[in-house]
Parts: C-alpha cells; sequence; structure tokens
C-alpha cells in the first residue's frame, strides 16, 4: 500500500508506491531532497524520521552510524516506509525549476587528459541546450537499459559542448566503452541534469574538495563563480593518488594566479619513486583539517569517493562545520554497475 510523507519544515506532502524510496518517491514528485551515491554509501540524502517507521534498507556504516540510526536519522535514498511518515529534511528549491530531459547527443572530440583520464565532449542537437546548475551530473542511456553517471564539467553559460572527464576503470563495461570504442561523431542518449551539489549563496568561505576525477563539477562551480565574479574566499583542495594522475594542474594553478579570492592546494596520496613532488602529501580531506582548526565559518563543498566523501563529513562535522553546510557528490571508481 501506498503510504503519505510529510515533509518539515516546508509542510511537503507526497505518496511513496509499493518498492519505491522515499527519495524516489519525492523526486518524482518534484521535490528535490540533496542526494549523491543513491545507493547508501556517501550519507548525502540524510533525515531524520520525525514520525512513523521505515525499512532502512542497504545503508554503509560510514554513511548512517548505528548511533544515528538511534537518533532517528535515515538515508532516503535507501529507505522505505513502514508507515505514514513525517521527516525533517532539508530541501533543495533551486534546481526544482530545471526540466530534466532526454536528449540525443553526438561525440564532437575525445582526448586523454592524463594517461588514465578522457576528456569527453558531447554536442546536441542544434535546437536544443542543456540548462543546468553548475555542479550537476547527467545520466548516459545505455542500449542495455544500464545507466552511467558523470558530471558536467563546463561552466553552464559555455554550454556549445558538454565537458566530461571519465578515468578509467579495467573491466568497467562504459570504461571500456568509453577507452577503446567510442569514436568522434558516436551517439549517444542522455538524460539530466540531476543532483544537488551546486554552489549554495553565502558570504562564506568555500572549501571544495575533489578526489580524482571530483575536480570535474567543481571545476564547473568554479568557472561559472570566476566568470560571475564572485569575491567570496575561495579554496581547493584537489587530492590524486600519484602526481601523473592530477590531469589538468594548470587550470587551477592559473585560476589562482588570476583571482587573489582564490587559492589551490594539489594533495598527493603517495607520489610515485620516479615523480619529484614537494607538495602536500596524504588524504586530501586530512590536508583541510590540518589546515583548518575550526570549520564552523565555512561551506564545504566535497566530491570523490564514497569513502572519502563519509571521512569528509565525518570530520568536517566533528571540526565546527554546520552539518547543513556540507555538499556532496560521490562517484564509484571500481567496479561496479557504473563503471
Ligand atoms: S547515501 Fe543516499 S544518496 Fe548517498
Amino acid at each position: 500500500m501506498a503510504y503519505q510523507v510529510t515533509l518539515q519544515p516546508s509542510g511537503h506532502q507526497f505518496s511513496v508506491q509499493p518498492g519505491q524510496t522515499v527519495l524516489e518517491a519525492a523526486l518524482h514528485a518534484g521535490y528535490a531532497l540533496p542526494y549523491g551515491c543513491r545507493n547508501g554509501a556517501c550519507g548525502a540524502c540524510k533525515g531524520k524520521v520525525l514520525s512513523g517507521r521505515v525499512d532502512y534498507g542497504a545503508t554503509q556504516e560510514g554513511a548512517l552510524s548505528a548511533a544515528e540510526r538511534e537518533q532517528g536519522y535515515a538515508l532516503f535514498c535507501s529507505a522505505r516506509p513502514l508507515t505514514d511518515l513525517v521527516l525533517e529534511v532539508h530541501e533543495v528549491t533551486a534546481v526544482q525549476e530545471i526540466p530534466v530531459k532526454t536528449l540525443p547527443c553526438r561525440v564532437e572530440r575525445l582526448e586523454r587528459l592524463c594517461h588514465d583520464v578522457m576528456g569527453i565532449w558531447l554536442k546536441l542537437p542544434s535546437s536544443e541546450r542543456l540548462q543546468f546548475l553548475p555542479g550537476q551530473y547527467i545520466d548516459f542511456l545505455l542500449k542495455d537499459g544500464r545507466r552511467r553517471s558523470l558530471s558536467l564539467a563546463n561552466a553552464p553559460e559555455e554550454d556549445a559542448l558538454l565537458e566530461l572527464h571519465m578515468r578509467y576503470v579495467p573491466g568497467g563495461f562504459f570504461s571500456e566503452h568509453v577507452f577503446n570504442v567510442m569514436k568522434v561523431k558516436d551517439i549517444l542518449r542522455i538524460r539530466g541534469p540531476l543532483g544537488s551539489f551546486y554552489l549554495r549563496e553565502s558570504d562564506k568561505p568555500a572549501v571544495f574538495v575533489a578526489g580524482g576525477t571530483g575536480f570535474a563539477p567543481i571545476k564547473a562551480i568554479l568557472t561559472h563563480a570566476f566568470n560571475q565574479g564572485l569575491k567570496r574566499e575561495l579554496v581547493l583542495y584537489w587530492g590524486a593518488r600519484a602526481v601523473r594522475d592530477l590531469y589538468m594542474p594548470q587550470l587551477p594553478e592559473r585560476w589562482a594566479r588570476e583571482h587573489a579570492n582564490f587559492r589551490f592546494v594539489p594533495v598527493i596520496q603517495s607520489p610515485l619513486p620516479e615523480e619529484s613532488w614537494s607538495g602536500r602529501t596524504g588524504h586530501v580531506h586530512e590536508a583541510v583539517l590540518a589546515d583548518y582548526s575550526d570549520l564552523s565559518g565555512v561551506q564545504a563543498y566535497v566530491c570523490g569517493a564514497p569513502a572519502m566523501v563519509a571521512a569528509a563529513r565525518r570530520d568536517f562535522v566533528a571540526r565546527g562545520l554546520p552539518a547543513d553546510e556540507f555538499y556532496s557528490d560521490s562517484f564509484e571508481f571500481q567496479g561496479g554497475p557504473g563503471t
């Protein structure tokens, strides 16, 4: 049977059909709840159950701890109602205005950005434009019904071509296709824009944390911010496994030269023996912790693998970041149907 859900503080109401998660039903009803991985791994969709009961579904401990469950929290991408519900959740309002479209597109350009990252540029039919907020992503709709999500790396105002960055994952079905089969002029179908990872209005400094190709949506956000002449303080921590994995460092280096309000901190997890590296090393989110003794006055925008996003959320909030000032987008790097 269908259950009724009421969101607080907005009072928005919608029904959840049997088999649907709370998030699926909310999105169908036109209410943009925040989300990232949609598989219980990142914690972006977390909210509080004020009344009623849910089946929590499959969740990872890093995204929803036992203590948080005790306090009434659930991950709405996984939770299914067992009764009518009243939920406390932060709703995204700006993306509600943007239509989600299914569109054909043509591969216009393919370029290796480093040894294992491919840049893909797509052209839409001349009568179409994809309206989106910088930071959002699109789904590729594949012939067998599978989908593959990739973030848009271009700013919306520079949308003659859609730019995407994809890291090669050996054996990943879409990776193998992009790196070994895809060619210029191929026709694909996409659906978007999707996601709630975009820059919120604020005077607070914005701390961006990218892991690998998590740089793509942040590139879109920062390009847009610079195009707009945004004056708030912006800092990017970009983490990579080795120096050779940091695939376009000259771009944020240039931004840092051109914009006094922007700082770039590359962080290499473990440089290869043949690489000379005198910069920061270790885990990227720990570099933020080393630099900020108190995060209570900033907004954090984090994009990368679910484990990094979950660790950043936990440690940044423990360092004083208000939980509702943590914005994230996460994706699987290895294995799984999405690669
Ligand atoms: S845990 Fe729900 S969207 Fe990632």
